[in-house]
């Protein structure tokens, strides 16, 4: 089985480039994680993904008179380590046109939300203020519009009475180290076909739905629910 090589940009703490690391290091995943690219060197991810065996590298952003002069950079680090795939996993950088061409249709990116609601950033918060009662995390194909793109994968949670920004933060991301692998098993094995905008052949799916809330079956007040019938 060939591999697709591929290399994780990060920007921070790398919670989504540590799962996929880890599910990367089963012998059957068809990718391997083989560099991971930061644009910031003093991102913390950097340090894990060194302690996990993986190449890091950094090209600090700041030091380029301009975006494009900053990823032809990026990009010669990528084509230098054999790069088939892109994963932005917390990128903060605005790509522009250029790069995204370059990659267009083998570079992956996570939203903190269930596109295409909240493009864009302080999705949980902005999903608070609205009051939805389902919020989520999408993997998307990148194009030059942003938070567009093919969705490869995408997963939901409730939001719960009494959630803030973090804790629903928190339930989101741990559904983003389900579906970041998931996508780049889809992706990397070939199992997914783009057609115009939709990414379809993945597998099977069920007819289960999410409902929040769930209808709560509430006993009769002043039941103590002990009786005998
Ligand atoms: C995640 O919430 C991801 O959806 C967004 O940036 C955050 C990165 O977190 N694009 P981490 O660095 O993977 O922990």
């Amino acid at each position: 089985m060939t591999r697709l090589r591929t290399a994780i940009l990060i920007s921070g703490r790398g919670s989504n480039m540590d799962a996929l690391i880890a599910a990367a290091r089963a012998p059957d995943f068809p990718a391997e994680i083989v560099l991971v690219l930061s644009n910031r060197l003093d991102a913390p991810g950097l340090a894990k993904a060194k302690a996990a065996g993986v190449a890091v590298a950094a090209v600090d952003h700041k030091i380029y008179a301009g975006r494009e002069e900053f990823e032809r950079s990026l990009h010669a680090m990528l084509e230098i380590h054999r790069i088939d795939v892109i994963c932005l996993a917390g990128f903060m950088r605005i790509l522009t046109p250029w790069f995204i061409n370059q990659w267009r249709g083998r570079m992956l990116n996570i939203h903190p939300a269930l596109l295409p609601s909240y493009r864009g950033l302080h999705t949980h918060e902005r999903a608070l203020a609205d009051g939805v009662k389902i919020h989520g995390c999408t993997v998307h194909f990148v194009v030059p519009e942003m938070d567009e793109g093919p969705i490869v994968a995408q997963a939901a949670v409730p939001v719960l009475d009494g959630d803030t920004a973090e804790t629903l933060g928190a339930r989101v991301l741990s559904q983003e180290h389900v579906i970041y692998p998931l996508a780049l098993r889809l992706v990397a094995s070939g199992a997914v076909r783009v057609e115009g905008n939709r990414v379809l052949g993945a597998l099977p799916q069920s007819e289960a739905t999410l409902v929040a809330p769930e209808e709560i079956s509430a006993m009769p007040a002043g039941c103590d629910g002990d009786q005998t019938v």
